[in-house]
């Protein structure tokens, strides 16, 4: 087993790569309470049955207070105190919401998580960004609060559909093309292993986005500057999965394409690099064009965390393998997006 350290302002995390589901009681008391969704806890209820249990339902749309409000109303059911620990069970939605109930809670409970789906693996679970969605806007409350410890067990992602892996790809796409352009040549040559699940390709492809993932959150957590890089492809994808039914991968896939495209516009990247990056979004089964509303999505840029006033701080990248994040009218960044589409 691996491990690689998260160094936060509040608390410190560990990310503990290839630890099975079965060691959780090596990591969290006897009276610990679970938060975890229905799938979850079907699958894998033989081990957490010792532990209290809060289930939530699955899906985006239970990703807000309200939810986190009934998980309060159990934390007083169960006599939750200062001593307590919170451990989520489950996918980037559960392990957003318990970070969020358990550092909000008395001020602050001790939390850990089992992350079960790559895109949680690979980005959620990682990082400490915790919170809920508010009127539409992605992750508009929230805090930054390091987990204790985040259990990556790959063998958890054999229960995913097609379609969950896919997201996962997106974001492992995205560290690739900001931070590591050895990692992007690994994943042309393996994409059919990885859509696969491929053991040995799976390990190296989460443990390689978890390195980058940490080093720019140790060296930022609050996303003062070197974090938005993870935030490549966000900008529009967040605008596109506010107004459309569309998953995260598939909207960041988009959005990714339209940052390439506006890298290529200002000659950070070659015409070469921005087909490259098409093609291997498109060879991992993600979306690569959409037709979308442009007032809408500039509406919903125009409220998304990214902004400072009249002003947001965008993602390109600036040779594969290197982001770069400059400041922008929102009004320019409008008029280029009605220029490309
Ligand atoms: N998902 C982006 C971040 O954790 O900063």
């Amino acid at each position: 087993m691996e491990t690689i350290k998260i160094i936060g302002s509040h608390s410190n995390s560990t990310i503990l790569l290839g630890e099975t589901i079965k060691n959780i009681s090596k990591y969290i008391p006897n009276n610990a309470i679970i938060i975890t969704d229905k799938i979850v806890n079907k699958l894998y209820n033989k081990d957490l049955k010792s532990y209290k249990i809060i289930e939530i339902d699955c899906g985006e749309k239970i990703k807000t207070i309200e939810t986190v409000s009934k998980i309060y109303e159990k934390f007083i059911e169960y006599n939750v105190d200062r001593t307590s620990y919170i451990c989520g069970v489950g996918g980037g939605i559960v392990c957003d919401i318990t970070g969020f109930a358990a550092s909000t809670y008395m001020r602050g409970l001790r939390f850990g998580f089992v992350s079960t789906t790559l895109l949680s693996q690979v980005d959620a679970s990682v990082g400490g960004k915790n919170g809920v969605n508010f009127f539409g806007y992605k992750n508009i409350i929230g805090t930054f609060n390091q987990p204790e410890f985040v259990i990556c067990d790959f063998s958890m992602l054999k229960t995913l559909e097609k379609k969950e892996i896919l997201n996962g790809y997106a974001e492992i796409i995205k560290c690739s093309l900001i931070a590591d352009s050895n990692m992007l040549e690994y994943l042309k040559s393996n994409v059919s292993q990885a859509i696969n699940l491929d053991f040995e390709i799976i390990q190296k492809l989460v443990t390689d986005s978890i390195i980058i993932k940490s080093r720019i959150v140790n060296a930022d957590e609050k996303e003062k500057n070197e974090r938005r890089k993870l935030n490549f492809g966000h900008t529009i994808g967040h605008a596109i999965e506010k107004h459309y039914n569309i998953s995260h991968g598939e909207a960041i896939s988009i959005g990714m394409v339209v940052a390439a495209q506006l890298s290529l516009r200002r000659n950070l990247i070659s015409t070469d690099e921005f087909t490259m990056i098409k093609n291997l979004i498109q060879s991992f089964g993600l979306p690569t064009e959409f037709l979308f509303d442009k007032t809408k999505i500039i509406e919903a840029i125009a409220m998304d965390k990214k902004r400072e006033s009249e002003d947001i701080h965008f993602v390109f990248i600036n040779k594969i393998g290197n982001a770069v994040i400059e400041k922008i009218k929102l009004t320019d960044l409008k008029k280029e997006i009605d220029d490309l589409c």
